[in-house]
């Protein structure tokens, strides 16, 4: 398969990750068709491409006059054979739990040629489980976004032990072509590079938390004031590259190694989320939520609306839209 050949796409599965993933496939003008169990998921998954496109039109990043093709070149199905026959690529994002996957694999199989790339959304399942069964598990990888992957550019390319190396560089030069900054793991990791990195941040809020060091709201604060504003520019190592001066990060942490080692001496390392967090981080949040101004999100809805607003100005700033 080579990369010009791909021009339709199948979602299989639209809940939440994959009605994101039909809207930027037809946004970059590939033919997509979207599969769910029955016509209620189809049709939620269709009122929200359509909340999407309106929001990405309130931003700026489409034209009222494109809003049309870009409905129209999605099909919704819930026949699998409909959905995949035609698809050179396929994306599933069926619940993460292995035997539906596995069962997905082969529906999908079923349908297809030996050729069509099948990539499975999961955060955290091992590719090598979920193709253990496949006739063809050389053309399966996994492609993990973030949430939405209409705006976040960012996909973890994952192999299994018998993943094709021509199908992760196809599928990497696939996410390149449409405008998407793929990572390919050098190996499977549990929960890949974001997960983790996102875990061990959120770690340590739990543990200052439960110190009574600061509130959820302040760890918010000293999240998204702080590091998170260079963060969204550059990544951590390029941020010490900098604050070393012209010792660059080899300087920084030399620098900052005698402190830094007292502080991770200090910190937390516990290896399960202590059960009584959900519920303190809930009334955290509930009470940070209260804090907020209407204009920059008060409720679920309206924080949406501007978590959008903002990753769209941000991405604009990155060349990304
Ligand atoms: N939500 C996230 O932030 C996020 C981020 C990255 C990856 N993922 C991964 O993406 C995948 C989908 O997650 P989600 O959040 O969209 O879940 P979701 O529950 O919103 O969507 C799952 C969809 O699958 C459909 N479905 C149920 N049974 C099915 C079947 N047998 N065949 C096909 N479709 C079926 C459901 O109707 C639903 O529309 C999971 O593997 C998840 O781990 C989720």
């Amino acid at each position: 398969m080579k990369l010009e050949n791909i021009k339709c796409v199948s979602c299989v599965g639209a809940g939440v990750i994959g009605y994101s993933w039909a809207l930027y496939f037809s946004l970059k003008g590939l033919d997509v068709n979207v599969y769910d169990i029955n016509n209620e998921a189809l049709d939620l998954a269709k009122s929200r491409i359509s909340k999407s496109l309106e929001s990405l039109v309130q931003n700026g990043v489409v034209v009222d006059s494109e809003v049309d093709d870009i409905m129209n070149r999605i099909i919704y199905t819930s026949d699998m054979e409909e959905a995949v026959k035609n698809a050179q690529f396929i994306v599933e994002s069926g619940p993460e739990n292995y035997d539906v996957k596995k069962s997905l694999v082969e529906e999908m199989e079923k349908y297809t040629s030996s050729k069509t790339i099948i990539v499975s959304s999961t955060s955290g399942l091992l590719i090598s489980k979920i193709a253990e069964n496949a006739k063809n598990p050389e053309r399966f990888i996994g492609a993990h976004p973030y949430n939405p992957p209409h705006l976040i550019p960012l996909v973890e390319i994952t192999k299994g032990d018998k993943s094709s190396d021509e199908v992760v560089s196809l599928a990497k030069e696939f996410y390149k072509s449409i405008g998407k900054e793929p990572i390919v793991l050098q190996k499977e990791a549990l929960g890949f590079i974001c997960n983790r990195l996102q875990m061990a941040l959120y770690r340590e809020v739990i543990d200052l938390v439960r110190r009574g060091v600061c509130s959820i709201e302040d760890a918010d604060k000293a999240v998204t004031f702080g590091p998170g504003l260079r963060w969204g520019i550059m990544g951590p190592s390029l941020v010490f590259q900098l604050g070393g001066g012209e010792y660059g990060i080899a300087g920084a942490l030399k620098h900052m190694g005698p402190s830094a080692n007292m502080w991770l001496e200090d910190m937390a390392c516990f290896k399960e989320i202590p059960e009584d967090f959900a519920m303190i981080a809930q009334k955290g949040v509930d009470e940070e939520i209260k804090n907020r101004d209407e204009s920059i999100g008060n409720d679920n809805s309206s924080l949406e609306s501007y978590r959008d607003k903002m990753l769209i100005e941000l991405l604009k700033l990155h060349n990304k839209l």
